[in-house]
């Protein structure tokens, strides 16, 4: 992974002294002192028997369904729905993924109910505190249905629980019904979860290698060049913050990215949108948004900058036919499209729009452990250099209140 800064109006930015900022906060959440860092040291303290122990659940239930419904919301499911979807869904003869409790959406989960009935089915439901409404509701409307084709015996050897190690109705419940249970532990929050059990069994019951994906993390932050080099991108966000552009737009050039777009508006946006202060985190897929964001991003309120994820390699790829006309047949697609990202680039480098490049090796396992790590640790370092705790979400509770208040909880 290579982070490119060549445009002066970003490296201009970037002074020496907010730089050894970040490597001191850098330095800081290594130590693991501070409540929810557990997450900094996870991939490289991971103990074996974990992974081999998912590993292990993962191929019984893989026995048990063809569909695992993943029940989550928020931290709990998009890390999982992100890598899965980038690396083009479940690998061959596992189960398919379906999502369910990311929304409270009668209307999308009535659907649950004719798959339950035609497939064989396994729940995997994860909620850190437990008690998440979206969760909790398609968990219970979920669970009635596989009673009724199972029974409450079979239903509970169907069921994997994803939680707290000690706290929370979800541990009281899988304690007293003896569902198999992961744990999150109590000093990760969830958008900071991609090296626990809360997103990586779901990925191994769907062929993921987890292995691979764990050492793509592992790997970079054993590097010590990612501890100087890699922090660049927090403290040019920062900058360029500081400079008005309170906007950043993710944008990447295949659709199977698109969820990692989520991924991070979620990492992004609940980390740092706080005390009025924040960058509001978007994301764009290319060329398909070109014909209708393009002409905002070259010409319109400039309060943004951008941050582009190019993949260097992709392994599958087509040839434009000849009918296509003699300057494009016999080119590759793939090629095509990484013309199209140059050319882009150079259109808004012509509107002074500050660019970020994120170069990926490839869409695998590995690289995208590397991607997650980086730019966990990447709004961890940003947030603190705006003076805010990235890792609570104080203003996620209001809403939240209402909402239980007009349901007379
Ligand atoms: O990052 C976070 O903390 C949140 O997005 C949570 O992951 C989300 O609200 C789900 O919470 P829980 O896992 O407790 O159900």
């Amino acid at each position: 992974m290579k982070i490119n800064l060549n445009q002066d109006c970003v490296k201009d930015l970037i002074s020496n002294a907010e730089l050894a900022a970040a490597i001191e906060i850098a330095a800081e959440l290594r130590e693991d002192k501070e409540a929810f860092t557990g997450w900094v040291n996870c991939p490289q303290n991971m103990p074996a028997e974990w992974l081999d122990e998912m590993k292990r659940v993962a191929d019984d239930i893989r026995g048990e369904c063809d569909k695992l419904i993943v029940i989550g919301i928020g931290g709990s499911y998009l890390g999982t729905a992100a890598v899965l979807d980038a690396l083009g869904g479940s690998k061959k003869g596992c189960p398919e993924l379906l999502y369910a409790g990311n929304n409270m959406s009668g209307y999308y989960l009535a659907d649950f109910k004719s798959v339950i009935e035609e497939n064989e089915v396994c729940l995997c439901v994860v909620s850190k505190s437990g008690g998440t409404m979206e969760s909790r509701l398609a968990f219970s409307v979920l669970k009635d249905w596989l009673y009724e084709k199972y029974g409450r015996e079979e239903t509970a050897r169907r069921i994997v629980a994803i939680t707290d190690p000690a706290k929370g109705i979800l541990r009281e419940e899988s304690d007293k019904e003896g569902y198999v249970t992961f744990e999150i532990p109590g000093n990760i929050g969830g958008r900071y979860s991609a090296f626990t059990p809360g997103i990586m069994f779901p990925l191994a019951v769907a062929g993921v290698d987890i292995d691979a994906f764990v050492q793509g993390a592992k790997d970079i932050s054993l590097s010590e060049e990612f501890w100087n080099e890699g922090l660049k991108y927090a403290v040019a966000r920062h900058a360029l913050y500081e400079s008005g552009k309170i906007i950043e737009v993710f944008e990447y050039y295949d659709p199977s990215l698109r969820l990692i777009g989520e991924w991070c508006k979620q990492l992004f946006g609940e980390s740092e949108g706080k005390e009025g202060k924040g960058i509001f985190p978007t994301s764009l897929t290319f060329s398909t948004d070109l014909h209708s964001m393009g002409q905002f991003l070259q010409e319109g309120n400039q309060v943004f900058f951008e941050t582009i994820f190019n993949v260097l390699k992709r392994d599958k790829d087509v040839i434009v036919p000849s009918s296509a006309g003699s300057e494009l047949a016999g080119r590759s697609l793939n090629d095509i499209n990484a013309m199209a990202v140059k050319g882009v680039m150079a259109a808004h480098a012509k509107a002074n729009i500050p660019m970020i490049k994120i170069d990926i090796e490839d869409i695998s396992e590995y690289s995208l452990g590397q991607l997650l790590y980086f730019l966990m640790i990447s709004a961890a370092v940003t947030g603190k250099l705006m003076g805010i705790d990235p890792f609570n979400q104080p203003g996620v509770e209001d809403y939240k209140q209402e909402i239980r208040n007009l349901l007379g909880q």
